[in-house]
């Protein structure tokens, strides 16, 4: 059985990515095939390495803001790496549209609310701000404009009395490890159907 080959793009920690990997055995259509940050002091990457993944590195610093130049070398690793599929797991560089169109339909990222809502940043204190009485993460294909794409799953959580941003920050994120991987094996099937959890 030829497995579907997966790049995964992180900025940090790489608890997503961890998940994704670890649910890419046995049965799983597809494999890990490379693990790349813009940020070489990830902790993501020492997983990556851990897990036995190739990791690569490309700083977006140096190209000070030219994102058309970062790309051209973060495209070096893909290219050679082959994936056909791509997922951005904590990746947070925001990508040009002439980058997305080279996976599209096959790049997916996580995004921690329920999306259309919340695009961007500080998506739980906005959230709570906003009096909701439930948040959530979503797993979107990646097209040209930001946190876009058709939704291929989501999680639903309940927003409590007492929460703050980091308290619902921690709840939204166990949830992105169920969702995350159980969208990319469909994916994989070529299953776009939603995953609506819980
Ligand atoms: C996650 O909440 C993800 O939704 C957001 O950044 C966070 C990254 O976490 N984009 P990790 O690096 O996967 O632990």
């Amino acid at each position: 059985m030829s497995h579907k080959r997966v790049a995964i793009l992180i900025s940090g920690g790489g608890s997503n990515m961890v998940s994704l990997v670890d649910s890419m055995t046995k049965d799983h259509p597809a494999r890990p095939c490379l693990v790349l940050s813009n940020d070489a002091q990830a902790g993501g990457l020492k997983k990556a390495a851990d897990r036995g993944i190739p990791t690569a590195v490309v700083d977006h610093r140096p190209f000070k803001g030219d994102r058309s130049a970062f790309e051209a070398e973060l495209l070096k690793p893909l290219q050679e790496a082959q994936p056909d599929i791509v997922c951005l797991a904590g990746f947070m560089r925001v990508l040009t549209a002439d980058f997305v169109s080279r996976f599209q339909g096959r790049m997916l990222n996580i995004h921690p609310s329920l999306l259309p809502k919340y695009k961007g940043l500080n998506t739980h204190a906005r959230a709570i701000q906003a009096g909701d009485s439930e948040h959530g993460c979503s797993v979107h294909e990646v097209t040209a404009a930001l946190d876009d794409g058709p939704i291929l799953g989501q999680a639903r959580v309940p927003i409590q009395a007492d929460d703050t941003p980091e308290s619902l920050a921690a709840r939204v994120l166990a949830w992105e490890h169920k969702l995350y991987p159980e969208v990319l094996r469909r994916f994989a099937e070529g299953n776009r159907s939603p995953v609506l959890l819980p």
